[in-house]
This record gives structure tokens, C-alpha cells and sequence, in this order.
């Protein structure tokens, strides 16, 4: 667990090998999980935090994201958001949110992105003040999340929103237990680092985007 600025991140595994979250304002006693990928996991989570789930943020509509949603809404009234692109299949979403919309969570100010190319609806969270997002199946430690909808030029541009962000910005994904390292900026994933920069290079020249496309 981390505490930034009374925002508090709990991670846990789920699934087979991905990862859970969930943040908590103590202030105004409230906890969201990030999507809902296995509703025992966030449940037990929940339990050993002592805190009650009052909000889902959904990054995108696939079912190891949201397909705890109704279950959780129905045992907790939580309140979910989501991705306005995507909203018709978000599962029990309530507040859509567009692309640089702002919204508050507690004490905190969140900022979503529209990062489309793993989907068409897919939607990232920064929160600037505590320097940490939550990027979904956008980026991974080794790569991006795989083109299942958008386009490669499409997923071009929404790494590159991730990697216009300041530097030290943790950042939490949702794939692969298997990949230790969980949390760094995205300079330090993309641009630093023997394998994991020639994997990235190699993962990028397979989406044949043109050569003043690529990462530099
Ligand atoms: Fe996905």
C-alpha cells in the first residue's frame, strides 16, 4: 500500500496473473476499485482494508474489467463510471466521462484520456496532484495492450499521451503478474532499460506504423 497525499493504492492479484486495485480517500471514507476484473478478489481486498467499495472506474468494457460490476453494484450501491465512448457496454455504468474531463474522487482530482486502440472506448486516469494513472490494458511493462479494435496509429497516439505526462509518474496497469516491475514512468518504461527497450522497439515495429511514426 502507498499513501500520496491522503490517497491511498492497495494492489492485489486476481485472475491468473493480472492485478487488482483499489484507491481510498480516508477524508471522505471512500474506495473505488479500478474495474472489476474477479468480484472475490476486490471483495477480499475490501475486507483486509477495512474499507467499503463506494465507486467503480472502469478502463474499458472488456469482461476481466468489468464483468464483476453488476455483482459488486448489487451487494455495495456503488456508484460507476466509465468511459462515455463505451458506455452502452459498461455494465451498470451511472456517470460517463469524455476525453480530458475532469472529475472528483473524494479530495482528489482525477483526469481521464480517451486512449483508444486496445479498444474503440478505452479510457486511462491521471492523477496529476498524486503523480500516479491507471492505464488499463493501454500500456504493459513490456508493450501495449494488443490492437483488439483501434488502429495502430490509433494506439500511436494514445502512448503518446501517457508518455507526455511528468516523469515520475507511477503508473499502474492491469496485465501480467508475471512482470515484477509494476510501478515506474512511462520515460522509464518506454526509453530505459536493455530488453525491455529492444521488446518495446520490436513490439512497435510490428505495428508497421511509418518510420517519423516510431519511438526515437
Ligand atoms: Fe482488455
Amino acid at each position: 500500500m502507498t499513501q500520496t497525499a491522503l490517497l491511498e493504492t492497495h494492489m492485489f492479484p486476481c485472475l491468473s496473473d493480472n492485478y487488482g486495485f483499489l484507491i481510498h480517500d480516508p477524508i471522505h471514507k471512500i474506495t473505488a476499485a479500478i474495474d472489476t476484473p474477479e468480484v472475490t478478489a476486490i471483495q477480499n481486498a475490501l475486507e483486509e482494508k477495512n474499507w467499503s467499495l463506494t465507486h467503480i472506474i472502469n478502463t474499458h468494457h472488456h469482461y476481466d474489467h468489468a464483468g464483476g460490476n453488476l455483482e459488486l453494484k448489487d451487494i455495495t450501491d456503488c456508484r460507476i463510471i466509465g468511459p462515455e465512448a463505451d458506455q452502452s457496454r459498461i455494465p451498470g455504468i451511472d456517470q460517463t466521462i469524455a476525453h480530458e474531463e475532469e472529475f472528483q474522487f473524494g479530495e482528489h482530482k482525477v483526469k481521464a484520456f480517451h486512449t483508444p486502440g486496445h479498444t474503440l472506448g478505452h479510457m486511462v486516469y491521471h492523477f496529476e496532484e498524486q503523480r500516479l494513472a491507471f492505464v488499463g490494458d493501454t500500456l504493459f511493462a513490456m508493450g501495449c495492450g494488443r490492437l483488439f479494435e483501434g488502429t495502430p496509429e490509433q494506439m500511436w497516439s494514445s502512448l503518446n499521451i501517457i508518455k507526455g505526462w511528468p516523469e515520475k509518474t507511477q503508473l499502474f496497469w492491469e496485465g501480467s503478474l508475471k512482470e515484477p516491475q509494476n510501478k515506474c514512468g512511462p520515460h522509464l518504461t518506454l526509453l530505459k532499460g536493455g530488453l525491455r527497450r529492444r521488446s518495446y522497439f520490436a513490439l512497435m515495429n510490428t505495428l508497421k506504423l511509418t518510420l517519423n511514426l516510431r519511438l526515437q
